[in-house]
């Protein structure tokens, strides 16, 4: 028997570097699933965002703050109610810097400096465009007066902390973060049976059940990111978000019946997948197939299917962004839920390790 009672719930967590706004691409890929899990008794949800962590690359005080604010009125608008859902900022918890610190004695410098998403963003900080596995050479033996900073190297034991502190089970994440799932269960698995205890549960990528989804960028290649400068944001207007489907990648058209789209129309068939109903998508896949398509007309159906999405959602984060006290009310409120179970942990790990007070 698996019911769950109130207290066995299994937590779920998940967070958001604060890096500008929301995209469709968050929408569906991430936002989507927390509305639905917030829906189901089996669970108790944690969203947050991740100030901290954005301050590792390019930090700018006003844009961060900004941001923070921004992606908690988005995450409200898109449906994350703070009833039911714990909503809080990263850095409103301390225990998790505490944390931080304590779970770095127990990390290797090499596990994290093979992560890929490191040598990424060393190779990105150091101007260096190579493959090279040499990447401990390339950041030592640096001569210029960039640096790769240590933030970067621990993001993993800080993304691990976020994910322990609050002894998530699951956490709803892209493919891209598995590595950092990955270490974290590491870390778990390492500071458990150092200590002989059993302090940290091992957390798993969580997907719903469903296939998880692809959210296409707008320029004919891969996937919607707000680096790539291909999205479509949660806050442009309809003249905007209009302007930008209509300049969407295309082709020449089908020239045989049935035969597979290029990857910029297979891009645009997902994305109206996405945002309209089973019947025009076969309208437009039969119109494919016949090669009797129009491209500007299926660029405007998905326009109007996009705008019917997104306006309710925007007006919900005009609405929102000018409520500094309900924002307020619902960051202190979550931030005090989150400290609770972060303290306890924090305490455990303490204790456990040795830090005891002799007062
Ligand atoms: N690294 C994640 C990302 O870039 C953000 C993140 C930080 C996170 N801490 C987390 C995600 C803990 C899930 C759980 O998308």
């Amino acid at each position: 028997m698996t019911q769950s009672v109130n207290n066995e719930k299994e937590i779920v967590l998940s967070g958001i570097r604060a890096t500008g706004n929301l995209h469709i691409g968050n929408y569906f890929g991430a936002l989507g699933k927390f509305v639905r899990m917030q829906e189901d008794p089996n669970y108790e949800n944690l969203f947050f965002i991740a100030d901290l962590h954005a301050l590792t690359t390019a930090p700018d005080p006003e844009a961060l703050h900004a941001n923070v604010r921004n992606i908690v009125v988005e995450y409200l608008a898109a449906g994350i109610d703070p009833e039911k859902s714990t909503i809080f900022v990263q850095s409103d918890v301390p225990e998790v810097s505490e944390l931080y610190l304590l779970l770095n004695m127990h990390v290797g410098i090499g596990e994290l400096m093979r992560t890929a998403s490191f040598k990424d963003k060393a190779r990105k900080a150091l101007g260096i465009h190579s493959d090279s596995d040499d990447i401990e050479r390339e950041i030592i033996g640096n001569e210029s007066n960039k640096r790769v900073n240590a933030g970067l190297l621990t993001y993993p034991t800080l993304m691990a902390v976020d994910i322990l502190i609050q002894k998530a089970r699951k956490v709803p994440v892209g493919k891209d973060q598995e590595q950092h799932l990955e270490l974290t269960r590491r870390f778990a698995r390492r500071f458990n049976s150092f200590y002989g205890v059993d302090l940290f549960p091992e957390p798993y990528n969580f997907d719903f059940g469903g296939k998880p989804v692809k959210v296409p960028g707008l320029d004919g290649s891969g996937k919607m990111g707000k680096s790539e400068g291909n999205c479509i944001y949660l806050i442009d207007d309809e003249k905007t978000l209009r302007k930008k489907v209509m300049r969407a990648v295309t082709d020449q058209g089908p020239t045989e019946p049935n035969s597979e789209p290029t990857q910029p129309i297979a891009n645009l068939f997902s994305l109206l997948e996405l945002a309209s109903t089973p019947e025009v998508v076969e309208h437009f896949r039969n119109a494919y197939a016949d090669c009797s398509i129009r491209y500007g007309d299926l660029k405007k159906q998905l326009a109007d299917d996009l705008v019917a999405l997104t306006t309710p959602i925007r007006e919900r984060i005009e609405a929102i962004s000018a409520d500094d006290a309900y924002i307020a009310r619902v960051l202190r409120q979550g931030a005090e839920k989150a400290r609770e179970r972060a303290a306890r942990t924090l305490a455990e790990a303490r204790e456990i390790m040795g830090i005891r007070k002799f007062y």
